[in-house]
C-alpha cells in the first residue's frame, strides 16, 4: 500500500476510476504544474494502473478458489454463499480491469489491430453464446439475421468485443420478457451490425455522452444493481470500429424499424459499421 499514482494534467479524475485507485490502495496526487495530458500518456497511465490492479486480484481470484473448493476445509453453507459473492465481485472487479485495459490499448493506434479474414455471423453466434446465462436470466428473446456471403477482413478479437458490449447492453437494459433484434447485414462495402432492444432507449442529450468513458445515462432502466458496469463499454467498442475505418452510434428511438421481424423495437438501436470492401452477399 501507499503507492502513488502521479496524475498528469488538470482534468478531474472520473469518479469511477478515483474510486477505483482508491479501492486498490493506492494514492493519488496531481503531478505539479503538469501539461495537459496527452493520449499517450493518459494510456501509459491506464496501462499502469491495469497492472496495479490486477497483480492483487490474480492471487485474490486463485485463493478464493481455493477455499471454495474446500481443501482446506469443510464450509458452512453460510460460508459458501459469503465466498460465492466474493468470487463474484472479483470476477467484476476483472471485468472492469479487462475494460480499462482495452481502453488504454486502443487509444493509442490501430496498430495494435491483427487482421484476419473473419465471419461476421460466426462471431455474433458466439458472442450469444457467451451471453447465454445473461439471456436466459434476463428472459429475453434474441433474433439473430445473418449476413452470409464470405469473410471479411477484420480484427475479429476485437469486433467479438465490440459486439459483445453493445449486444450486453441490450441485454442488462432489457426489460423481462424483452425482444432483441441483432441485425447483420453485408452491403457492397460495408459490414453493419444493428442491436434493437425494447430497453428504456436513450434521450438525445445523452446520445453522445454515453459514448464517453465511465458516463451513465440518467434514465435507466430498472433498478441499478441489476445493472453494474464500468462504462467503458460503449467507449470501447466505438474505439475498436474507428480502429477499423468504421464507426459506432445509437439511434433511439430507432429511426425504421427492421423489415424483417414484427415486433416494434421501441428502445435503442445500437449500429456499428466497418469498412467491407467489394464483398456483397449478393
Ligand atoms: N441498450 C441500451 N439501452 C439504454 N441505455 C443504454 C444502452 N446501452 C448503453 N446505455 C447507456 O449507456 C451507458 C454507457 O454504456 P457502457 O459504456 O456500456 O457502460 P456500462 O454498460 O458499463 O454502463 C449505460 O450506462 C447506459 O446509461
Ligand atoms: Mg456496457
Amino acid at each position: 500500500m501507499g503507492r502513488v499514482i502521479r496524475i498528469l494534467g488538470a482534468e478531474p479524475l472520473p469518479a469511477d476510476l478515483r474510486r477505483l485507485i482508491e479501492e486498490a490502495g493506492l494514492s493519488i496526487e496531481a503531478a505539479p504544474g503538469a501539461p495537459e495530458a496527452s493520449a499517450s500518456a493518459r494510456a501509459t497511465f491506464v496501462r499502469d494502473l491495469v497492472h496495479e490492479l490486477s497483480t492483487p486480484v490474480t492471487p485474490l481470484a486463485g485463493y478464493l478458489r481455493i477455499l471454495q473448493s474446500e481443501k482446506l476445509g469443510p464450509l458452512s453453507a453460510q460460508q459458501k454463499k459469503v465466498l460465492e459473492s466474493m468470487v463474484g465481485s472479483v470476477q467484476r472487479l476483472s471485468r472492469i480491469i479487462e475494460n480499462l485495459s482495452d481502453f488504454a490499448n486502443l487509444q493509442t493506434s490501430a496498430a495494435t489491430l491483427r487482421l484476419e479474414p473473419v465471419d461476421p455471423d460466426a462471431i455474433v453466434e458466439e458472442v450469444l453464446g457467451d451471453m447465454r446465462r445473461a439471456i436466459r436470466d434476463g428472459q429475453v428473446h434474441v433474433t439473430v439475421t445473418k449476413a452470409g456471403g464470405g469473410a471479411l477482413v477484420a480484427d475479429g478479437k476485437k469486433l467479438k468485443q465490440a459486439i459483445g458490449n453493445i449486444v450486453g447492453n441490450a441485454v442488462k437494459f432489457s426489460p423481462h420478457g424483452g425482444e432483441i433484434l441483432v441485425d447483420v447485414v453485408r452491403e457492397p462495402d460495408v459490414l453493419r451490425i444493428a442491436v434493437y432492444d425494447q430497453g428504456p432507449g436513450v434521450v438525445p442529450g445523452e446520445q453522445d455522452g454515453i459514448f464517453e468513458p465511465f458516463h451513465h445515462a440518467a434514465t435507466r432502466g430498472g433498478d441499478d444493481a441489476r445493472l453494474p458496469g464500468s462504462g467503458l463499454g460503449l467507449p470501447v467498442a466505438r474505439r475498436i470500429a474507428e480502429a477499423h475505418g468504421g464507426r459506432a452510434w445509437v439511434e433511439s428511438p430507432p429511426r425504421a424499424q427492421p423489415g424483417t421481424v414484427s415486433h416494434l423495437f421501441s428502445g435503442a438501436k445500437f449500429v456499428i459499421e466497418i469498412p467491407a470492401p467489394g464483398g456483397s452477399a449478393a
